[in-house]
Order: structure tokens, then C-alpha cells, then sequence
């Protein structure tokens, strides 16, 4: 897959969501590139750990946006990012201890991801605002 580019099929048109949306792809693509480029380990586990801290907090204003608009989806949407970020840690534990586990094709599964989550489930809760106006 390599790096993702922004195109408008990822627009939930929502300003604050897409904003933060960019940012994380931004964040996915340093993380591809610092691989790539064979940078060094701390710089590696650097990028990993933005892209870790920059999703949790992504996906909590997300949640707070749910609960402020009684998002009846709210649970189910809120579990897929748990299970998201459960995996991000793992994967940060992992690289610590070594690195060899942190792959191009792991990096693949997790912008799949992303790009899957946002077509899917933040397309829905965006519709969900939007209706609700
Ligand atoms: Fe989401
Ligand atoms: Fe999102």
C-alpha cells in the first residue's frame, strides 16, 4: 500500500474529524518513510510514538463528539478504536524489544485500517451529524 495520499473520498466533511484525519495520515506516512529511509531505531520508535499519542487523542475527541450528539452507534464505534490502539501498543512494546517485528506489510494492515474505518464507520457518524444537524 506505501504511503496514503488525502484524496476526497476520505472526507467525512465534518472540518474538526478531517482535520485530525490528515494529521494521522501524516503521521502514518513519516512513520512508512522513517522505515523506509532505514532511520535509525529511536527515530523509528519516535514516529511510532507520536502516531500512538496523536490516535488515542484523535479517536477520544471523536468519542466526545458521539456522546455530545447521543450517537446511538456510539459503543460498537468506540470498541474499534479500542481495538486499534490495544494493537498500536502492542506494536510499540514489540518494536522495543525488537525491532525486526515492525514490518511493511504490518504498516500496510494498519492504513487498511485506518482508510476502512474512516469509509465506514466515521462516514456513518458523520451522516448521523449531519442529519442531526
Ligand atoms: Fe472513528
Ligand atoms: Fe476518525
Amino acid at each position: 500500500m506505501g504511503l496514503i495520499t488525502w484524496t476526497e473520498a476520505l472526507e467525512t466533511n465534518q472540518p474538526e474529524i478531517d482535520e485530525q484525519h490528515k494529521n494521522l495520515i501524516d503521521a502514518f506516512n513519516s512513520l512508512h518513510e522513517a522505515m523506509a529511509r532505514g532511520r535509525g531505531r529511536e527515530q523509528v520508535s519516535k514516529t511510532l510514538l507520536f502516531l500512538t499519542n496523536y490516535t488515542v487523542q484523535h479517536f477520544r475527541q471523536e468519542e466526545a463528539i458521539m456522546d455530545q450528539a447521543g450517537y446511538p452507534d456510539a459503543p460498537r464505534h468506540k470498541l474499534m478504536h479500542h481495538g486499534l490502539v490495544v494493537r498500536l501498543s502492542a506494536l510499540m512494546k514489540d518494536y522495543v524489544v525488537a525491532p525486526a517485528t515492525l514490518t511493511g506489510s504490518t504498516l500496510d494492515f494498519l492504513e487498511g485500517w485506518l482508510v476502512e474505518h474512516i469509509q465506514a464507520e466515521d462516514f456513518r457518524l458523520a451522516t448521523y451529524l449531519r442529519e442531526r444537524g
